[in-house]
């Protein structure tokens, strides 16, 4: 038995519950923070007998909302002593989605799930995390990311708030890659920041892996038939849930702090050349990203915007 504790948030599905697992079997204290509890006590159940590991618990968390972060990490370090790893992998990306949906603090759910919450739930957990010799962040990032080689793509920052929602249509996947270009942006500014603390924060680029069941259920029509079609070829969750345990435990990433890493466990390096042949390398390979995401006033705005949005919690 290990006395590592590990958070992973979604963990009752998908990769969350792959990851949930494979923490679980290799000896480690594993928090699932998810925010159905009555779904993800079956999964917790499931865990513990494969693995016959009892240290899973299960705590309520909804990363969209900012009360609950604050009332998840209170609960967290009134219970355990330090956080060893934080793997920020729940995500909003609802198919076919057309209306703007917005969190209980009025952001646009993409950005208050995917970026804003777990910026808030990683600085409100610093403090237990700097208790720990070996503390990583993982925050869990996506090639449509990709879309930002593009010179003319930008982050919405006019409207987190659905404030265009009468004259801009609603593009769930626009929302959903710029909010994860955003978390990229803040994974490399929150490992600057915790440099001096020893908290290391990166980021892993997902490519494509088996969607679970019951988030096929959660879809519109449509795109539940691309969704069962795409599963035929996509791989298993569990290949891109060793990636995790291996960045969050391996001595090869010890002392790798502020990179995004792909499917191969390679890392990734901003592009230098975005026109021509360099361009079509970077949208096919995995080897670049967009220098978008290392532009000092893209990274400052999203910062500061995350800093505002989160002071009172
Ligand atoms: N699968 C892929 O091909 C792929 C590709 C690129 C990136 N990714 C990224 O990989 C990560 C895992 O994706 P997945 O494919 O495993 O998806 P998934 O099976 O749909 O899992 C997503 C998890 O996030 C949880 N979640 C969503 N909103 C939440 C909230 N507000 N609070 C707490 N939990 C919330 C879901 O909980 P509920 O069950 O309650 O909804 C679910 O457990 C995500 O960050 C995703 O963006 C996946």
């Amino acid at each position: 038995m290990n006395d590592k504790i590990v958070i992973i948030t979604g963990a009752n599905s998908g990769i969350g519950k792959a990851a949930a697992l494979k923490f679980a079997a290799e000896g480690y204290r594993v928090i699932m923070a998810c925010r159905n509890l009555k779904i993800s006590t079956a999964v917790q159940k499931e865990i513990m007998e494969m693995t016959k590991n009892t240290n899973v618990d299960l705590m309520e968390l909804d990363v969209s909302s900012f009360d609950s972060i604050c009332t998840f990490s209170t609960a967290f370090k009134a219970k355990y002593p330090h956080l060893d790893i934080l793997i920020n992998n729940a995500a909003y990306l609802n198919h076919g989605e057309k209306e703007y949906k917005l969190s209980p603090e009025h952001i646009e759910l993409s950005f208050a799930t995917n970026t804003f919450g777990p910026f808030l739930l990683t600085r409100l957990l610093a403090d237990h995390l700097e208790k720990s010799q070996d503390p990583r962040v993982l925050n869990a990032c996506t090639t449509n990311i990709k879309n930002f080689f593009d010179p003319k793509r930008k982050i919405e920052f006019d409207n987190l708030r659905g404030e265009l929602r009468e004259t801009r249509p609603y593009s769930v996947y626009k929302m959903y890659g710029d909010s994860k270009m955003a978390l990229l942006m803040l994974t490399f500014k929150q490992a600057e920041e915790f440099k001096s603390r020893g908290i290391k924060v990166n980021a892993i680029q997902i490519n494509r892996v088996k969607l679970s069941k019951e988030t096929i259920q959660k879809m519109h029509s449509i795109w539940r038939v691309f969704a069962r079609l795409q599963n035929l070829t996509n791989p298993q969750p569990s290949g891109m849930a060793n990636n995790y345990f291996h960045i969050c435990t391996s001595d090869e990433y010890k002392n790798l702090t502020g990179q995004l890493i792909n499917h191969k466990r390679e890392i990734i390096e901003p592009s230098t050349a975005e026109t021509g042949l360099a361009q079509l390398k970077n949208i096919f390979g995995n080897k670049t990203y967009p220098s978008y995401a290392t532009n000092p006033q893209n990274v400052e705005q999203v910062w500061r915007l995350s800093t505002t949005l989160t002071e009172n919690f």
